[in-house]
């Protein structure tokens, strides 16, 4: 069944499997839209835990995501002015938007120590991973 356990369990699953199979994904993690409010709730990842666990429409790259539609490659972290350190390891990041229905409703975010790494087969994969997830909520 598609209860909210079971999918929590299986998106945290999700996330410890892509962090252990990409040398390069250092921390994953899904956001979702926080019912009818204008912002984000962190929810299964693999990592450190993170203070970032709500994050308002607009504000880092995962609040432009929530309100742009589109995947964002930060290949360096340090020369974008609207970012949210959840890390100071951290040296680049990719979120990809997660519709269901046609509609945003979340988005995976990938956090790496390694500088500039993600190409658009990152791009292509997560968002294949992410119409996947789609099937189970
Ligand atoms: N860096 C993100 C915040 C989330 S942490 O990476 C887990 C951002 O700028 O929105």
């Amino acid at each position: 069944s598609n209860n909210a356990e079971s999918v929590e369990n299986r998106l945290t699953e999700l996330c410890n499997l892509l962090r252990d199979t990409v040398d390069y994904y250092d921390w994953v993690g899904f956001y979702f839209k926080n019912g009818d409010k204008e912002e984000l709730k962190l929810g299964p990842y693999a990592g450190e835990p993170t203070d970032h666990t709500i994050i308002p429409f607009g504000k880092g790259i995962c609040g432009q995501v929530a309100v742009g539609n589109e995947n964002f490659v930060v290949p360096d972290v340090a020369a974008q002015d609207n970012y949210i350190a959840c890390s100071i390891t951290v040296k680049a990041e990719i979120v990809v938007p997660l519709f269901k229905n046609g509609e945003n409703i979340g988005q995976i975010d990938i956090d790496s120590n390694t500088p500039n790494p993600f190409t658009e087969e990152d791009e292509r994969f997560l968002e294949f991973v992410n119409q996947e997830v789609s099937q189970i909520l």
